[in-house]
């Protein structure tokens, strides 16, 4: 099993759209017994709580489903995904951190911890910016659907799916 983690810092509106629209675009090319797909914050304040509104309304004009719950990321989750990909620098910086001093090394050769618009070029853009305060989610989804596409793509290439 390949396992994907999509990470932000509240799990309610970036990493969630992320979650969701991998999942979707998983399943449609039938890939759902292969690849696992979570997501998880670094912050706590949202620990519980479904994914933001905003997140839940641009998700249903696509036609895509999320019904997960915010979660911490623990440093469990740093040996356990193959691919861990923060929204923006900060995220990738706090993730760089927690893997460094997790103490045992991962398991994982092959890990890939980095940035989801590292797989989506063509936007000229390196962050997910943060809906929370903006109230963009269209172009959250837009930004998050090219990262996904290229991602999974980048995934079938390197494991031959
Ligand atoms: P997210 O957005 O990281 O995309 O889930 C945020 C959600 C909550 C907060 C910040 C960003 N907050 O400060 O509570």
């Amino acid at each position: 099993m390949i396992r994907v983690l999509f990470v932000c810092l509240g799990n309610v509106c970036r990493s969630p759209m992320a979650h969701a629209v991998f999942a979707h675009l998983v399943q449609e090319v039938g890939l759902g017994d292969r690849i696992a797909v979570d997501s998880a914050g670094l912050g706590l304040w949202h620990v519980g709580e479904p994914a933001h509104r905003g997140t839940l309304a641009e998700l249903a004009r696509h036609g895509i489903r999320h019904d997960g719950r915010a979660r911490q990321i623990v440093r469990a989750d740093l040996s356990a995904f193959d691919y861990i990909l923060g929204m923006d620098h900060e995220n990738l910086a706090a993730l760089r951190s927690m893997a460094t001093h997790r103490g045992a090394t991962s398991h994982l050769t092959r890990q890939h911890i980095g940035l989801l618009l590292d797989f989506a070029p063509q936007t000229g853009q390196s962050e997910v910016p943060d809906p929370y305060y903006s109230g963009q989610f269209d172009e959250v989804y837009s930004l998050v659907r090219q990262g996904c596409e290229g991602l999974l793509q980048h995934i079938r290439e390197q494991h031959a799916l």
